[in-house]
């Protein structure tokens, strides 16, 4: 299991990640994301940190029945969600951390990474890595969040402050997003283009990014002690209370880097 700065990756938070990946904010976010990556019939397509495949097999349509996508993780409980949806013939998955990658040099035509090098210890080794195993005319493709830009609006800024404050380095370095093109020009890529992508909505439900990461947060902020009950609660609340006055807006900033090598 991933474990870093209290974050888990553990069966919850695989269950969890399944429900967020069926809101409408993230589905409509992947599109775009595919669409600036482009896969192609054919391809041989590396998927880093993977998770629990809904990108993984989304690829796996794009590259077609000639080409193929490896999804790689470090966490089973991850895997184990990927591996139980519907097997598509061109799809394999493998436990493999970034860190350990042993395909050889030049062997993929694209290499995706998305919301995976703020969980590990040195982003720019990871990233020379990514660079290293896409053939010299490939691109790498990758996503980071800026967890401090994490905004609800609710009436008490300060709560809001603290709990956005609380869970910005989750993972280890929630300025990974604002970092990223940097740390792609130390990593070497000899060329990077660069997308900001803003996800937002005004409902407060299951159906939009903002409700289920809630969920996320409260069970990190309880387990780690960093909100008190109390808090948490509160926080919960006044989100339910501003989408019932519609005064409720959710908003995080990703940001994207295509790399050339
Ligand atoms: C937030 S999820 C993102 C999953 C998927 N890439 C996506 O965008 O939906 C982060 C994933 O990275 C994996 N991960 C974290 N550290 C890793 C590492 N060092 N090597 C490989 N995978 C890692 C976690 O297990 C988890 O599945």
């Amino acid at each position: 299991m991933s474990t870093v700065a209290g974050f888990r990756f553990d069966e919850k938070t695989a269950q969890q990640l399944s429900m967020i990946y069926q809101t409408d904010d993230i589905k409509e976010m992947q599109r775009q994301y595919r669409a600036w990556f482009d896969p192609r019939p054919g391809e041989a397509i590396l998927d880093v940190g993977c998770g629990t495949g809904v990108n993984t097999l989304a690829i796996s349509k794009l590259v077609g029945p000639a080409g193929k996508v490896v999804g790689i993780d470090n966490s089973d409980a991850m895997l184990a969600v990927a591996r139980a949806k519907a097997a598509a013939d061109n799809v394999m998955y493998s436990l493999m951390p970034v860190e350990a990658m042993d395909f050889p040099d030049a062997s993929f035509d694209g290499v995706v990474c998305t919301q995976v090098l703020g969980y590990v210890a040195d982003p720019a080794a990871a990233i020379r890595a990514l660079l290293r195993v896409a053939k010299p005319a490939g691109r790498v493709f990758i996503a980071e969040t800026d967890w401090d830009t994490l905004a609800y609006s609710i009436p008490d800024k300060e709560l809001q402050r603290k709990v956005t404050m609380s869970f910005t380095d989750h993972h280890g370095d929630g300025w990974v997003g604002r970092r990223l093109y940097a740390l792609c020009g130390q990593a070497g890529a000899r060329e990077i283009e660069l997308h900001p992508y803003v996800i937002h909505n005004a409902e407060y439900s299951i159906r939009k990014y903002g409700g289920p990461l809630s969920y996320v947060i409260r069970d990190y902020l309880l387990r780690t002690g960093k909100c008190t009950e109390e808090e948490v609660r509160r926080w919960l609340q006044l989100l339910s209370d501003a989408f019932d006055d519609h005064t409720y807006f959710f908003s995080l900033s990703r940001f994207v880097c295509i790399l050339r090598k």
